[in-house]
């Protein structure tokens, strides 16, 4: 019987959350004998990838290791255009597939573009409409969706921006967000082994009877005046006593500066480094509330019916707020004071957002995308 030739798939991803939403897309392909899965990481981030590499299990068969401390986004892509591009040389795959905007998932789409690889284009169609919020994301996926060839559009409001961009749509499939299947993974994991989870729990005691808020914070057009701003309200809220706040911070010398000046002599403040993704599902299940500017946990918290406060002035993931579980409160100090108040004072409000939801998939993204690919040409 005659065997058919695995595709060679190259699978690229080089930060926290590009790591988070792909390793469901890796575990299926390599699930399948007719891939050759290749992983190729850019290391954009170090420590925060190699959490998530460690707990999914892969070892990246190429590994650039491009991160510099406060790095800059023409460095850096300059960087990973060569890289990736190298690697493509070596490998010869027959697909890319990248996920999301960030700068390496851009540069991965282009190099293969210039070698005129087709790219497979993960959480595809996300548009703000607004090209410096979220900056530079809203450009690199445009970038991207102008070079895919297969755009995997995890809801139906994706795919329609990408139809109205006059994307073909054949080439558009609605597949779920990959976040959820890597959110149920990890719960799953944590259940059969709690103690995957369980170092916060020195936190957790110091913290006992007070209601938890976590934070994230680290966007790049909020870099100065908005991460001063957002500091500012911390501190205000953290001001009641019923209240402790659990913030992971981004290792970006930009965030750290202003929120350990700001923040670090409040006692239910907890700044603490990055989580790994069993803990940050730990503290999502802990949070009476999350308040956050990332894209991620935008789709996690209605997931698990927590209510969402996103300092953002836009978002190009419509579908929480729209679902009754996501607000935009945007980054303005007395703003995010007040509704966080009003979610901690006013029951009937925080009970109208804790409801769970799922817009952004049903946990079988990874499982359609290999499936997509298996029939690409
Ligand atoms: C990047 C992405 C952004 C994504 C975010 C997720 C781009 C342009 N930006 O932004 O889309 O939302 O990741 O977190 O692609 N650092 C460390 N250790 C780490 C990671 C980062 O020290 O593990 C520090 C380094 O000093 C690094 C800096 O953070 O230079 C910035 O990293 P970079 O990937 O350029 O930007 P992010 O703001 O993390
Ligand atoms: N996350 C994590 N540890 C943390 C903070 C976040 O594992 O300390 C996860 C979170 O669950 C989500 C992802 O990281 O899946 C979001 O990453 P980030 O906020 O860095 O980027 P964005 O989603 O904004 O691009």
């Amino acid at each position: 019987m005659a065997h058919t030739i695995p595709k060679t798939v190259m699978v690229i991803f080089g930060t926290r959350p590009e790591a988070i939403k792909m390793f469901p897309v890796v575990h299926a392909l390599k699930a399948d004998p007719a891939f050759r899965v290749v992983t190729c990481v850019s290391a954009q981030h170090r420590g925060m990838l190699d959490q998530v590499l460690e707990i999914a299990g892969i070892v990246p068969d190429h590994d650039l290791d491009l991160m510099k401390p406060d790095q800059t986004l023409d460095g850096l892509t300059a960087a990973l255009l060569t890289g990736l591009g190298g690697v493509m040389d070596a490998e010869q795959p027959d697909w890319v597939v990248v996920q999301g905007d960030t700068a390496t998932a851009m540069a991965g789409a282009l190099a293969a573009y210039y070698r005129k690889v087709p790219v497979a284009h993960v959480e595809a169609g996300l548009r703000s409409h607004n090209i410096y919020h979220p900056w530079p994301e809203e450009v690199n996926r445009k970038i991207i969706g102008t070079i895919a060839a297969l755009h995997f559009a995890p809801t139906e409001t994706s795919a329609a921006a990408l139809r109205a961009e006059n994307v073909s749509a054949d080439a558009i499939h609605v597949t779920g967000n990959t976040v959820i299947d890597a959110l149920q993974w990890v719960s799953a994991r944590i259940e059969a082994e709690p103690a995957l989870a369980s170092g916060l729990a020195d936190l957790e005691a110091r913290f006992a009877g007070k209601r938890i808020i976590g934070v994230t914070s680290h966007r790049r057009e909020n870099f100065g005046g908005g991460l001063e701003a957002i500091a500012e309200a911390i501190r205000q809220i953290a001001a009641r006593p019923d209240v402790a706040l659990i913030f992971p911070v981004h290792p970006n010398p930009n965030v750290r500066k202003v929120m350990e000046g700001a923040l670090s002599d409040l006692p239910n403040v907890a700044l603490i480094e990055p989580l790994d993704y069993p803990h940050f599902a730990r503290l999502l299940s802990l949070a009476e509330i999350m308040l956050t500017d990332s894209g991620g946990v935008q789709e996690e918290a209605p997931a698990l019916g927590k209510p969402v406060l996103v300092m953002r002035e836009t978002t190009e993931r419509p579908e929480g707020v729209e679902a009754g579980t996501a607000r935009l409160v945007g980054t303005q100090t007395a703003r995010i004071v007040s509704e966080i108040f009003t979610l901690l004072d006013d029951k009937a409000a925080y009970s109208a957002m804790a409801r769970a939801h799922n817009p952004f998939g049903d946990g079988h993204a990874a499982r359609r995308i290999a499936e997509l690919l298996g029939h690409a040409p």
